[in-house]
């Protein structure tokens, strides 16, 4: 028989001055328990001796109760295997009153309807399922090459953090990140992004993710309206949409976000915003750069209307024709940028380390909003990679990485030309991990994900970073955790599942 090991049974309650005797109370505890299924099918329960110890109570009273447990049915002996919950437990078990009882319940809960749940939680139910998202196959999307992440380095420097931890890895941390960590990252993005902050700035957080929730929760009241970029990145959106935000969706063009159509907008309906959500490093998905000119009039509008500018700088290590541009955040001069950055597609994902740079005088509500969220992020990761970075082999990461991307994006860009010429055209090629490659007008690009998710290839629809569906749909390609031999077939399996 399948062992299923002994799990922590829940509290059992006794009451020395009942009446009932205590082997009926313990019968009756391990009945009901199993029937609510608070014990699983064939999991083994402690033995007699161990039971009564840890109740206090003499064995014999445990030896009936599981005798009468067994001769009922719910307990089950195997050689070898101890008492279990029996495998199957027969519906008549049920007594008549409480079958009775639990039909009236269940009529009444489908008398009362659906369950109900927040209108912001019910909107997060309608988001359609994202069946390219299922796989890790070829140009999934903000994959990095995970096999060339440098893995021996990294869990020597674990193992040198966890042999002995001191205190201060293993105890509460400071809601902000852990020192040492934060004072890195305010160097690096000084140095290599041109942020302009101090230490006392840097909010360690758990990916961008949440930088962006926190943003919004501290940002913004329902209703607030926000300026989005349109197309956009759907993981802002949810964030702002789930602080009760209205969202409003900006045209990007060759220059990214449309800034100037913001400003006429504002001015022909007299109704300004809260904030606004930029990606103007790296457009998400599209992939241009906002310019200088773009750059300055955004800041301008931010600081003539008092409106927040969150600055989501997602992968800006890695641009192939030029050197990375400076940040949005370096340019303010009025403290209206909240710069959001992420380890997940430098590093890896499952980190789940990122940082905000907050002005000075929100950094008390950003401090406190993330120890109302979950407190602060893993000290030892923390630790783990300040000494990574530290020790040079985050920067040397980087520039291997940004040589394979380049290689990779090639191949990808080749491989399209020479296989899907005629159905895909290639956009936002200059930097990051993936490109879009536009479909011919009047196809579907849900449909092709869908189908391409089939064989095994997550190509990301270009119409789900739309509020309103796009007048030519696309796929978003990540090349950077897809080899040369994964883009060549990938593309031949793509090339199948576009109709015609
Ligand atoms: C625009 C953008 N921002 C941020 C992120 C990273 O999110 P996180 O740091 O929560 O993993 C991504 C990842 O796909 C992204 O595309």
């Amino acid at each position: 028989m399948k062992r299923v090991p002994t799990s922590f049974l829940p509290p059992i309650a006794l009451d020395y001055r009942r009446k009932t005797p205590m082997y009926r109370q313990l019968y009756e505890w391990f009945r009901r328990a199993i029937l609510a299924g608070q014990m699983r099918h064939g999991q083994r329960v402690p033995s007699t001796r161990g039971l009564a110890a840890e109740l206090k109570i003499s064995r014999i009273p445990v030896l009936s109760a599981y005798e009468q447990l067994l001769a009922e049915g719910y307990f089950e002996t195997f050689v070898g295997a101890g008492t279990c919950v029996a495998r199957s437990i027969p519906e008549d078990t049920l007594s008549p009153h409480a079958a009775k009882a639990r039909k009236g319940l269940s009529e009444i809960a489908q008398k009362r309807g659906p369950r109900r749940m927040s209108q912001r939680g019910t909107a997060l139910t309608h988001l359609p399922a994202q069946s390219w998202l299922d796989n890790l196959g070829a140009f999934r999307i903000s994959l990095p090459a995970l096999d060339h992440f440098p893995i021996g380095i990294w869990s020597k420097l674990v193992a040198r953090h966890s042999r002995k931890p001191p205190k201060g890895i293993m105890a509460y941390g400071n809601a902000m990140g852990y020192l040492p960590f934060r004072e890195a990252i305010a160097e690096y993005l000084g140095a290599v992004r041109g942020v302009r902050c101090d230490v006392s700035q840097v909010l360690v957080t758990t990916g961008s993710q949440q930088a962006l929730q926190i943003s919004a929760q501290v940002l913004l009241d329902p209703k607030d309206r926000v300026w989005m970029e349109e197309p956009g990145y759907p993981g802002a959106c949810q964030a702002f949409m789930m602080a009760g935000a209205q969202l409003i969706p900006v045209p990007v063009d060759h220059d990214g976000m449309n800034v100037a159509e913001i400003i006429s907008r504002e001015r022909r309906t007299g109704r300004g915003a809260r904030a606004v959500y930029v990606t103007p490093s790296h457009q998400y998905p599209l992939g241009m750069t906002m310019g200088a000119t773009r750059r300055m009039l955004l800041l301008n509008w931010a600081a003539r209307t008092g409106a927040w500018i969150v600055e989501d700088d997602y992968d800006s290590e890695y641009r192939f024709g030029s050197r990375p541009i400076a940040s949005l955040q370096g340019l303010d001069a009025d403290a209206r940028v909240i710069y959001v950055g992420t380890f997940s597609k430098v590093l890896f994902p499952a980190l789940r380390l990122g940082y905000v740079v907050v002005p000075k005088d929100l950094v008390p509500a950003f401090s406190a909003a993330r120890d109302a969220a979950d407190v602060f992020s893993s000290t030892l990761y923390q630790a783990v990679l300040t000494d990574f970075i530290r020790e040079g082999h985050f920067a040397r990461h980087i520039r291997r990485m940004r040589m394979l991307y380049l290689e990779r994006r090639t191949a990808l860009v080749t491989a399209i030309r020479t296989q899907m010429r005629d159905l895909l055209e290639v956009i936002g090629d200059e930097a990051g991990m993936h490109l879009v490659a536009l479909l011919p007008p009047g196809i579907n690009d849900i449909e092709v994900s869908r189908a391409a998710a089939r064989q095994g290839i997550s190509a990301m629809p270009l119409s789900s970073c739309y509020a309103k569906p796009p007048t030519r749909g696309g796929l978003i390609l990540g090349y950077g955790g897809t080899d040369a031999h994964q883009i060549h077939e990938g593309i031949h399996k793509l090339r199948m599942s576009v109709p015609g």
